[in-house]
């Protein structure tokens, strides 16, 4: 990356509309908590842009700025939000009953601006989520007819909010899991499949093609294919749109991402690697279906397999059994237990075990990824860096990357490749760590 220019980043002026597809726990405590930093009332706790610094230069030079003063990024007093659910409760209601945020302490002093966000008609499909009555759909329910309504509300807002830029992310339901097929091999075949009402094209990728035809960026918070298809990809890099994905990597998956890069930094094998979840809030109730549940165990599993490189290192990791399960406990609600019980095994084979018991908020931890990945994606999009933005892996359980190219996982390289590119697209040096300078310095008396 080095190597290729830095692009000229355009300055983040005007309003920046996020349009939320899914007005439920996820996008409620990300509007919420953005509306109490905009007044002091909150911190944006576990958002790297709000809170994160970058080093610029040698250790030396004592020169860490926060990330948003090194970046042009959105200001959170230009933000403005949107959202589709087949819910008809506007933002406020919606948040009160996912039951993130206490009713008192951080919804009544914002009950104002929550109930102005009123979830447009969602393009939505019983088929590929389960368990939800709708009652707020488009009226024309073709794929056809959804396309275009998408396109026309995605219109509509950025006129009616006077949006100088939009950013479309999904926070919706995981639908059922579908394999990349022939209708979404290229853009024709995808056309004709939405003509044809092909059971292959799900709503994510309605929403997806929608915001590309738009030219708006799009984030996948969910495992659903969405925009990961050949036709998509290829579209958003020749309409130069950035695409990211998919599924937030908020809880198991997070730890998961730095405990397996240990065992292996230090060749220690694995026998086996059992989680389980218990959650009660809508997300676990549709993941109790068995077909939702395929896509994000598909999303889950990927990880170990892609860090841990079995056909590398076949006597350490060659025969894994890694299992992972969603129970649908309703008495908790969004406060998940994940559970990781880990065999590994040393020096001569002598086994041990790790358990890891995460009792967590999964809202909590997946607002602030949601606000970044907007802010962030905004930036690639002003910096004209069209097509899938891989540095932005480090908050996605499920990297998507180009074809033929595996997903790093490790949560710090993940890091790492986020901070470089932010460097990069500056004019920074980028930062190896091979820190060979800090000897020369030293021996020509400089430092
Ligand atoms: N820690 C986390 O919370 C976390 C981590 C990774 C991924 N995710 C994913 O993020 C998504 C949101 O999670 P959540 O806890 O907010 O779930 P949620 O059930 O509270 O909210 C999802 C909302 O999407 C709506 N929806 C479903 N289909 C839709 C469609 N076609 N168009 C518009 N809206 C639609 C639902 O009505 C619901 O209000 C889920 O897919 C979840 O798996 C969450």
């Amino acid at each position: 990356m080095p190597d290729t220019p830095a692009p000229t980043v355009a300055p983040a002026e005007g309003k920046l509309g996020i349009l939320n597809v899914g007005l439920g726990a996820v996008t409620t405590t990300l509007i919420a908590g953005v509306e109490l930093a905009k007044r002091g009332l909150g911190e944006p706790v576990g958002s790297l842009t709000q809170m994160g610094t970058i080093r610029l230069g040698k250790r030396t030079d004592d020169n860490v700025p926060l990330i948003k003063d090194f970046v042009p990024l959105a200001a959170l007093e230009d933000i403005v939000f949107g959202a589709w659910d087949p819910y008809k409760a506007d933002a406020y209601e919606a948040a009160v009953n996912a039951g993130v945020l206490d009713r008192h302490e951080h919804l009544a002093p914002i009950e104002d601006a929550l109930r102005a966000i009123k979830p447009m008609p969602a393009a939505f499909d019983g088929a590929y989520v389960k368990r939800l009555e709708p009652e707020n759909v488009m009226a024309d329910t073709s794929k056809r007819g959804m396309l275009e309504q998408i396109r026309k509300d995605i219109r509509s807002f950025r006129e009616e909010h006077g949006c100088a830029r939009l950013v479309m992310i999904w926070s919706g339901s995981t639908e059922v899991y579908i394999e990349p097929g022939a209708a979404h091999a290229s853009l024709d075949a995808f056309e004709a499949a939405i003509d044809a009402e092909d059971p292959s094209i799900a709503p994510s990728m309605l929403y997806a093609y929608a915001a590309l035809l738009e030219g708006v960026p799009y984030a996948n918070g969910a495992p659903n294919l969405a925009v990961d298809t050949s036709a998509l990809r290829t579209l958003a890099e020749q309409q130069g749109v950035a695409i990211s994905g998919k599924d937030y990597k908020t809880g198991q998956t997070l730890l998961k991402t730095v405990l397996a890069p240990m065992l292996k930094a230090r060749m220690l094998g694995l026998n086996g690697w059992y989680s389980t979840n218990i959650l009660g809030n809508r997300d676990g109730e549709v993941l109790d279906d068995p077909e939702n549940f395929k896509t994000k165990e598909t999303s889950k599993l990927g990880v170990l397999e892609d860090v841990l490189e079995p056909e590398r290192f076949p006597q350490l990791y060659g025969d894994v059994y890694h299992k992972v399960r969603i129970n649908y406990y309703p008495p908790r609600g969004d406060a998940k237990e994940g559970w990781d019980n880990i065999d590994l095994f040393g020096w001569l084979g002598y086994p041990m075990q790790m358990k890891v018991d995460f009792l967590c908020r999964d809202s909590i931890l997946a607002a602030p990824l949601a606000l970044d990945l907007c802010l962030f994606m905004d930036l690639a999009q002003r910096a004209g860096m069209g097509g899938i933005q891989e540095w932005l892996s480090f908050y996605y359980k499920s990297p998507q990357v180009a074809p033929g190219l595996y997903p790093e996982h490790d949560l710090f390289i993940q890091l790492t490749k986020l901070k470089n590119t932010l460097r990069w697209m500056m004019g920074e040096e980028v930062i190896t760590h091979l820190g060979q300078d800090y000897a020369e310095d030293e021996l020509a008396g400089i430092s």
